[in-house]
């Protein structure tokens, strides 16, 4: 189904060198949701895995505030003076404006400037197709010093009176610094999309199709309009192709991949991906509990979440899905071993905390307090339809 794309040859790899995020304080837990709509702790865990997720409060503060945030901690961790910065690019599918771009905000707020910066929107793919962007920049000597933002408001976008999709997504940030490297880096990228997946998840009304109106906005149009169990199938057989594929194209074995980096939009979708290549639960990133579905947040969260366990050399596959419908991944060698102390490296309220640095199963089980089986299985239909 992916279209098949050349591998790379170039000697120099786009690698990166820092990973830093943010979510904000506020948190919105399954018992306050259930106090919302007709859900409740349980259905939520067990259909999705996820337990709470951060909602940006306080007026005027839009996905830049997060972005900013993760940009500037960046910054400093990584000791690069935002005059150093050649490039910056934000994926993100809630944008402050129409225009100007998030991307040229976060560089007013973290103080870059006079640089190129742009949005990427490739919904929940956002983030693998805006590091595909940014490794080919580097790849081509271009430029030396990029920033990849992935960060979404999904509050802004979410119609809390439908149970079927309030209860999935959260607000975040996340960002990466990527430079040349000989040794590391980005090796493979594949990115795809079909528009024809746009009836299942979409917005439908505020873009020039649709300009708000009076009307628009009292049928609560300006929401995400999501058709669940449609979109679950076509994510769990594209996020296992373009991850399998990646692992067949560059002779990976699942004894050869260290981590499986995946957007974190069901937990059921991350544990069928990761049972198609055969990766085992201790070797899979996962933020879904504490943090909910942040789109193009998901995979840079994941990477500043597992940080600390890193070594330089690890092979990671990231693999996304999103609207569109849209999907990629890239397989890379992580350059760095883990910084440290890992105490000053902290945006975000609550981040990095419970759970995290257990297996799939150990974490499932202190999220559920019960065993990883009692989450719903896959319907059958779904897993033959992606084999
Ligand atoms: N609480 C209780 N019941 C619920 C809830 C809820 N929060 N939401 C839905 N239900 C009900 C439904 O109404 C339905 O009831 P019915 O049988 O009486 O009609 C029942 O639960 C089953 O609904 P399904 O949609 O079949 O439930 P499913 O097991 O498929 O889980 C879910 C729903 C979690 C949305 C799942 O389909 C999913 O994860 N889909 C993929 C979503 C996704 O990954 N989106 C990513 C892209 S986002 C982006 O790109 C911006």
């Amino acid at each position: 189904m992916t279209k098949r794309t050349k591998q790379k040859k170039s000697p120099i790899h786009a690698a990166i060198t820092g990973v830093h995020g943010y979510v904000p304080p506020d948190v919105l837990t399954n018992a306050e949701l259930a106090r919302m709509v007709d859900t409740s702790d349980q259905w939520i865990l067990e259909r999705t895995g996820i337990k709470e997720r951060h909602i940006l409060k306080g007026k005027g503060l839009g996905t830049s505030h997060m972005g900013a945030e993760a940009v500037r901690g960046l910054l400093k961790k990584t000791g690069t003076a935002p005059a150093e910065i050649d490039l910056l690019i934000c994926a993100t599918t809630t944008p402050d404006f129409v225009f100007p771009s998030t991307a040229n905000l976060i560089c007013d707020m973290a103080d870059i400037r006079n640089i190129g910066s742009f949005d990427v929107q490739a919904a929940c793919s956002g983030f693998v197709y805006a590091l595909t962007i940014a490794s080919q920049f580097i790849e081509l000597g271009t430029y030396r010093k990029i920033v990849v933002v992935g960060a979404d408001k999904m509050s802004a976008i979410i119609d809390y009176t439908d149970r079927a999709t309030c209860v999935l997504f959260g607000d975040g940030a996340g960002a990466v610094l990527v430079e040349p490297n000989r040794k590391y880096g980005i090796i493979d990228t594949m990115i795809s999309s079909d528009g024809a997946g746009m009836k299942h998840l979409h917005q439908k009304a505020g873009g020039s199709r649709m300009p708000p109106t009076a009307e628009s906005v009292a049928k609560r149009l300006h929401y995400v309009h999501q058709e669940g169990a449609a979109v679950y199938k076509f994510a769990i057989a594209r996020m296992a192709e373009v991850a399998t594929e990646l692992m067949r194209r560059n002779r990976l074995t699942k004894d050869t991949v260290d981590w499986l980096v995946p957007h974190q939009a069901n937990m059921r979708i991350i544990e069928a991906t990761a049972e198609r290549m055969k990766i085992p639960p201790e070797r899979v990133m996962v933020t879904i509990h504490k943090y909910g579905n942040t789109t193009a947040g998901t995979i840079p969260l994941c990477l500043w979440d597992y940080e600390a366990k890193l070594k330089a050399g690890d092979r990671l596959i990231l693999a996304a899905f999103g609207g569109g419908f849209t999907w990629g991944g890239i397989y890379m060698t992580w350059a760095y071993d883990a910084r440290s102390p890992r105490s000053e490296d902290r945006a975000g309220e609550g981040a990095r905390s419970k759970g995290g640095g257990r297996g799939l199963a150990g974490r499932l089980a202190y999220i559920l307090k019960a065993p990883f089986a009692m989450l719903v299985p896959f319907p059958a239909s779904s897993l033959r339809r992606g084999g």
